[in-house]
């Protein structure tokens, strides 16, 4: 089967109750050791690439690794889809490119030009087959080079719903990803962190069937943070987004779910504690694959959470 656009995932997501992970790419390792995880477990897949990861990795390299995890693996839909997208070259370039889904984030312009940009974004894609996800309201954390709001004004910058249907009318748009009270990144929360359900909860009532996109999704489980520490790095005072209220979420019309910085961790974890028990050890292999096989575990780990293992079939 080729790379596949979101709709069908959505649509099944949204009717049975669970989302679909969107985790991010940047390297061969990475994308086994997410491709593993769905193939064990027979779930629906979102590869995401950010830009930065086309400039790490190039878009060249990047689509040949996941040409073949599509073409080994033919009974799961993996999408390509392109994270964070900031103009329309970015977007067009990608549709261009053979992704199958865009995001174009004008959730830092105001709400006129966000809809302008978005709109000429889906005008494009729709001609070409790709769906498109948009942003309104804002996140904090780091994503790019662009700092966030801080997490102080997150609590003010949560999506309004009335402006979530005048959106979506307006631009056309296939999926929204919405401001809740996450951020990017492994420092979401000083204390205890909160969520705008009610915001998940108005924009479903006002726009039932409409899939909704959650980013900054990562949970920072506390076992990887401890290794990281254990093992030499330092990410004290790290906190995300409790995986109950990611179940939550799935089970309220939120269809994709975005995690990077879980993933990151495990990876990191995985070669701090190689580097600290064998420092004689030199051969990338042999930091890389235990590193390959924690990011599978974690996928694994978070399809269960996500609530979408066993739903490839019905996605197809
Ligand atoms: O939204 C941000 C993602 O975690 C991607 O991060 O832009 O550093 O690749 P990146
Ligand atoms: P995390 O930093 O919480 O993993 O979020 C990733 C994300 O939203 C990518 O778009
Ligand atoms: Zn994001």
């Amino acid at each position: 089967m080729a790379l596949v656009d979101s709709k069908k995932m959505f649509e099944m997501a949204y009717k049975n109750g669970y989302a679909i992970g969107a985790f991010n790419v940047n390297n061969m390792e990475i994308t086994q050791g997410i491709v593993a995880a769905i193939a064990e477990e027979k779930a629906p897949l979102i590869l995401q690439i950010s830009r930065g990861a086309r400039s790490y990795a190039s878009m060249s390299y990047l689509k040949a690794i996941i040409d073949v995890a599509v073409a080994e693996n033919p009974d799961i839909p993996i999408c390509m889809h392109l994270d964070h997208g900031d103009t329309f070259e970015t977007c067009k370039q990608c549709v261009d490119d053979g992704f199958t889904s865009v995001m174009i984030d004008g959730s830092h312009h105001s709400f006129e030009d966000n809809i302008a940009l978005t709109k000429q974004v889906v005008d494009y894609a729709h001609d070409h087959g790709v769906v498109v996800e948009a942003e309104l309201g804002q996140l904090g954390g780091i994503e790019e080079d662009v700092v966030g709001i801080s997490e102080e004004d997150v609590m003010n910058h949560l999506t309004d719903p009335d402006q979530a249907v005048e959106f979506v009318e307006r631009t056309g748009v296939d999926s929204l990803a919405v401001a809740i009270g996450t951020s990017h990144g492994a420092y979401k929360f000083k204390t205890e962190p909160k969520l705008a359900f009610e915001v998940v909860e108005k924009i479903g009532e006002k726009l039932p069937g409409f899939p909704l996109v959650m980013h900054g999704s990562s949970s920072v489980l506390k076992e990887f943070k401890d290794l990281i520490n254990k093992y030499g790095g330092a990410m004290p005072d790290a906190m995300g987004v409790p995986e109950e209220a990611i179940t939550k979420a799935s089970k309220m019309g939120v269809c994709k779910v975005n995690i990077d910085t879980d993933l990151r961790m495990a990876m990191t974890a995985k070669i701090r504690q190689v580097y600290a028990e064998t420092p004689a050890e030199f051969d990338p292999r042999k930091y890389l694959g235990p590193a390959r096989e924690a990011i599978k575990d974690m996928v694994k780990h978070k399809l269960q959470v996500l609530g979408c293992c066993g739903k490839a079939g019905e996605c197809m």
